[in-house]
């Protein structure tokens, strides 16, 4: 598994070839987002930021190759965007949340606590040994996160493939589920486009809007997360599951 590894300084050399890549991007990113992503250079996370994968609503993610500190080729860069308003509706997310105050300023500010969040949440999952990408790094609106892919390539969504063994597959999303529970953690998000698949194996990715039990709404959560993923593979492959009994097992021993 990957981790931060060695305290090696960078080369000089390489150093200087680091920053004339910041430049190129200059255009592309505002300042505040120009020093963060500066930190993850100076901080041997990534070597260089090499394109764009997704450029979702509030967040646009990129392949990189990994610096001296991470053990592994690559490394994903999460990058949210500062303008973006929609924002404003994924507050129910952290309103609730006991972890967060109440989130006040301006709407930078509420993109940090969101991308604090993911950080965090993606923390505690990989702790207890969940199917996630492994973080490294936070800071401001940027996440380096472990790639989950192959040769470079990134894995496919859920939504993209056609599985050979899909009840083995839903069964160990709702392990996973499951596990995050036991941790306390409702993903909130679960769906086809929220599950890399990887050598046969479900990851789940996107724990921004993952809230921990405390949050009111936190039940309410886990059902939809639940019958969003059965709906799913009832569609595409015809497994029946009872989304009420899959919840009463899973918060049964809680
Ligand atoms: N750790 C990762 N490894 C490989 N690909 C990833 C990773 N994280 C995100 N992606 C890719 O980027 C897409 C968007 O990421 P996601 O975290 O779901 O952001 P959004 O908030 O835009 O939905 C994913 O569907 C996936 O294709
Ligand atoms: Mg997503």
């Amino acid at each position: 598994m990957a981790q931060r590894l060695s305290k090696k300084k960078q080369p000089r050399r390489e150093e200087r070839v680091l920053k004339e890549q910041v430049k190129v991007e200059e255009g592309v990113f505002n300042t505040r987002t120009m020093l963060t992503l500066r930190r993850l250079f100076s901080h041997a996370i990534i070597s260089s930021l090499d394109f764009i994968i997704s450029s979702g609503k509030e967040a646009d993610v990129y392949m990189a190759t990994a610096g001296t500190k991470v053990d592994a080729e690559f490394v994903i860069v999460k990058i949210f965007r500062v303008e973006t308003s929609s924002f404003l509706k994924r507050n129910v997310y952290i309103t609730g949340d006991p972890r967060f105050g109440k989130i006040k300023g301006s709407i930078y500010h509420l993109v940090n606590e969101w991308c604090k969040k993911e950080y965090g949440n993606l923390r505690i999952a990989s702790r207890i040994g969940a199917n996630v990408p492994k973080p490294y790094y936070f800071h401001g609106n940027i996440i380096a996160m472990e790639f989950i892919g192959t040769d470079g390539t990134p894995s496919k969504r859920l939504k993209d493939v056609r599985l050979a063994n899909p009840k083995e597959t839903l069964d160990e999303i709702l392990r996973q589920i499951k596990l995050l529970y036991s941790a306390s953690l409702v993903h909130s998000d679960i769906s086809e486009y929220n599950i890399l698949m990887k050598d046969n194996k479900p990851y789940l990715i996107d724990f921004g809007q993952a809230v921990v039990l405390g949050h009111p709404e936190s039940l309410n959560f886990l059902r939809r997360d639940i019958s969003n993923i059965v709906n799913y593979f009832f569609k595409k492959y015809g497994i029946v599951y009872d989304s009420d009994q899959l919840v009463s097992e899973i918060t049964f021993e809680k």
